[in-house]
């Protein structure tokens, strides 16, 4: 009975993890968002179909290049959810990149989606890597029309190895992908991680966390 029990709860914990993992299939045509309804649900909740016009599914823009003064000499243009709509319940969104001459997009994870990119000017070094223990460093050179996969979760970056501008789209298997920039996340969390706790995982002195604390 007891064996019974456990192995039911293993079961259900298996399926609440099937379950958790990926954007459940739409149960009708669309779910455009109506980002000012007070409904809780995992997602946005339901413009109403009547009101549903055909710039709900439409996004405007992407032809310009996004503006890359700044340290990372980098910018992300997301067209996810919340800049269209319709891509509300979908599981589906992308993204345009710009780099100036060496600029990066910084190592990054996107908790709910898996990206593939693909250069459509310059040349990008892009590089992911796997879980632990081995963390091997998986890395190439693109150039215009490769394009890359970085598997769900996984820390990737990619770098402007060309002299000129460099421009990528990404798609994304999430109408919300979610993206956390590993330095922000760490070293410029509100409120800060202690520095005792970053010096010791990090094996350096703690003044060279305080001051990683303070550019970020
Ligand atoms: C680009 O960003 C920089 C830094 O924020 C700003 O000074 C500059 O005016 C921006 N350029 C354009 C064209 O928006
Ligand atoms: C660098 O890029 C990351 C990810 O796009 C972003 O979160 C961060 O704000 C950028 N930093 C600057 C200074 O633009």
């Amino acid at each position: 009975m007891a064996m019974n029990i456990l192995l039911f709860s293993s079961i259900a914990l298996c399926l609440a993890f099937v379950a958790l993992a990926f954007e459940p299939s739409p149960l009708q045509d669309f779910c455009v968002a109506d980002p000012t309804s007070s409904a809780r649900v995992n997602g946005q909740a339901c413009k109403s179909p009547a009101s549903v016009v055909a710039n709900d599914f439409s996004f405007s823009g992407l032809h310009m290049p996004g503006n890359t003064s700044n340290p990372n000499g980098s910018r992300v243009t997301p067209v996810s959810v919340a800049q269209l709509p319709g891509l509300n319940t979908l599981g589906i969104s992308m993204a345009r990149v710009d780099y100036a001459p060496w600029g990066i997009n910084p190592p990054h994870t996107h908790p709910r989606a898996t990206e593939i990119l693909t250069v459509i000017e310059g040349s990008l070094q892009v590089g992911f890597v796997t879980s632990n223990p081995d963390n091997t460093l998986i890395t190439k050179t693109l150039y215009k029309g490769d394009v890359f996969v970085f598997p769900v979760g996984l820390i990737h970056f990619q770098r402007n190895v060309g002299t000129g501008n460099a421009v990528a789209i990404a798609a994304l298997s999430s109408q919300n992908p979610g993206v956390i920039t590993i330095a922000n996340a760490v070293f410029g969390s509100n409120p800060d991680i202690s520095s005792d706790i970053l010096a010791k995982a990090f094996q350096v002195d703690k003044t060279v966390v305080d001051w990683l604390q303070t550019k970020f």
